[in-house]
């Protein structure tokens, strides 16, 4: 289903095809000010510009042109400011367009034509260690942005790249053959071997032969050493049920968790490849990608091998990129990390399209820390990160207080299900509300007050608007409505109708830059608008044809309410 932006956008270009002869695109876009109307031509400036010719003339020739065309949709066109052409939406044609948005399954939002095959690598926490709050943002973003990709109907692959291979297993494994531990039978598997690296790491500081013996221990791994593979997997297996917890309860799902151990027996080939290609070259005993013709990077080698023979993190993030290649074939590969990795996916997106994959769309999506209420990155007590899982039950614990005083009266199972679903989802989108490079203050009454930009209000409004059908003795509502029987009388019911239409434009500008912040703003304007349209407009008491159309104005509010946050992967409940 087309939305109405693209449909104005088709019909206005149509004209301006036909009565300028020009080739360039309406800009359509929602206008700043509703008083000038619901969305206004951008496009006519860069013509006039490209035809000199006069902006001005060129927008009431094409105002004009367009009331014909429009004349179902819109009010005749008004030409304002230097040759902006504003579009005011009939009441009748809003009234239209609501049925089919209710029986359309994606509320209205067009299918991505062409869909194409997205790989999203996001989360990708380092084994033996806990996931901690770094790991929040990159897990969330990453997930919210693979539901709406998928929502939109591409084939997205969720690959799971864990740090499985890196230098904390030097240390780890050397510090497990001097313990002599039997990590099996641990309570707290993780925490073991945090203990483990951070006494061997720690110790290392002062004594060199430490250091040493971590490093052979981890090229005897390297060389698939049986002994250190062995001791390697059992670190390896143990960390992951820890990682499985946290995403279920974050509700993220990775079709692979494929890790940089994986691509170990790839890395001498990439090597040898990008060296016969004459991409990479020797210096200085080291093998590295230099960029001399990229002013930005002209002086910032990417170094695949060290001088002893060791890979490092970008051959591994070589042989990953062609392996999804090849296994795969996507249209885009997406990258969620905070921003200090910029330059290290700079370098790995220039080396891949000298390496012959210019056509890949290679994406990085960056994001800043989260503070603590002393603008600084927000840390324990004792100064240590603070531990997602634990993080999550404070989420649910403090959630679980705001039910006890609201419903102490509810069952308890009720009631865990409530604090659960209210705490997780403040957590959530308390950090997809943020334009995601900025950082942002973690601030546990902020996420969950009840007022406000929060997901408490937005799951408020939607068990607001369940409690009306519940009133209504009607559990689902209507499936279907006859075109005819819609009636927007009322201000603030046309003005509900017409932002209920908008949500395909809030996931465009979530999806073309990444940006689920866009899904936040425009869903609480929603909840704000149904606010007011309920203050105003009687539901069940009005008279038909009325009740049956604000009813149903109800229901696609709960809907799109529903699905957005289902994009940002927070639920909704019936009660709260
Ligand atoms: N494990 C890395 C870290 O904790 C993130 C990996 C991101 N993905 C990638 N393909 N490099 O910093």
């Amino acid at each position: 289903m087309e939305s109405v932006e693209q449909l104005l956008e088709r019909l206005v270009t149509g004209v301006i095809r036909d009565r300028i002869g020009a080739d360039a695109p309406a800009a359509v876009r929602p206008c700043g000010n509703p008083k000038f109307g619901d969305y206004q031509v951008n496009g006519i400036l860069p013509i006039a510009k490209v035809e000199k010719k006069n902006p001005r003339a060129l927008a009431d020739l094409v105002a004009a042109a367009a009331a014909q065309p429009l004349a179902a949709i819109a009010e005749p066109p008004t030409v304002a400011g230097a040759g902006f052409i504003n579009v005011k939406l009939k009441p009748g044609f809003v009234a239209s367009r609501l049925p089919q948005a209710l029986a359309n399954p994606r509320l209205g939002v067009p299918a991505a034509s062409p869909a194409r095959t997205i790989v999203l690598d996001f989360s990708a926490p380092n084994v033996a260690k806990s996931m901690h709050v770094g790991h929040l943002r990159s897990t969330i973003i990453g997930d919210s942005i693979a539901r709406t990709l998928r929502f939109l109907g591409h084939r997205v692959i969720t690959d799971n790249h864990i740090g499985d291979w890196g230098t904390q297993f030097g240390f780890l494994v050397h510090g497990f053959k001097q313990e002599k531990l039997d990590l099996a039978s641990a309570t707290d598997p993780i925490a073991e071997m945090e203990r483990v690296y951070r006494k061997y790491y720690g110790a290392s500081e002062a004594d060199p032969s430490i250091r040493e013996a971590a490093k052979a221990e981890l090229v005897k791994l390297h060389a698939d050493d049986s002994e250190n593979l062995a001791l390697w997997k059992k670190l390896r297996d143990l960390s992951m049920p820890a990682f499985e917890r946290v995403y279920q309860r974050l509700g993220a799902r990775f079709d692979h968790t494929l890790g940089e151990s994986f691509y170990h027996p790839r890395l001498p080939g990439v090597v040898a490849g990008l060296k016969g290609k004459g991409l990479a070259e020797d210096s200085e005993g080291a093998v590295c990608v230099f960029f001399r013709d990229v002013p930005a990077l002209k002086d910032k080698p990417f170094l695949i091998q060290k001088s002893d023979g060791a890979f490092l993190y970008p051959t591994t993030d070589l042989a990953t990129l062609q392996y999804r290649v090849e296994t795969w074939q996507p249209g885009e590969i997406i990258y969620v990390t905070d921003s200090r990795q910029k330059l290290h996916f700079q370098q790995l997106f220039e080396t891949a399209r000298r390496w012959g994959h210019a056509d890949l769309k290679l994406a990085h999506v960056t994001f800043g820390s989260v503070l603590g209420e002393d603008d600084k990155p927000i840390k324990t007590r004792s100064g240590e990160p603070i531990k997602l899982g634990q993080l999550l039950d404070e989420a649910e614990r403090r959630a679980m207080e705001i039910v006890e005083a609201q419903n102490a009266e509810l069952p308890a199972e009720t009631k865990r299900e409530i604090a659960r679903v209210v705490g997780l989802g403040a957590v959530k989108y308390a950090d997809l509300s943020q334009n995601r490079i900025n950082d942002y203050v973690f601030s546990w009454p902020k996420m969950l007050a009840m007022q406000g930009n929060t997901a408490p209000y937005l799951q408020y409004a939607y068990v607001r608007i369940r409690s009306i059908f519940r009133k209504g003795s009607m559990e689902h509502g209507a499936r279907s409505m006859e075109p005819g029987a819609v009636v927007l009388a009322d201000p603030a019911e046309l003005d509900l109708a017409k932002f209920i239409l908008r949500f395909p434009e809030a996931i465009e500008l979530a999806t073309e830059d990444y940006r689920p912040n866009f899904i936040c703003s425009y869903l609480y304007d929603l909840a704000c608008k149904f606010s007011a349209f309920y203050e105003q407009c009687p539901v069940l008491k009005a008279g038909e044809p009325t009740r049956a159309s604000r009813l149903m104005l109800c229901q696609l509010t709960a809907g799109v309410l529903r699905q957005g946050l289902d994009l940002l992967g927070i639920q909704t409940i019936e009660q709260m």
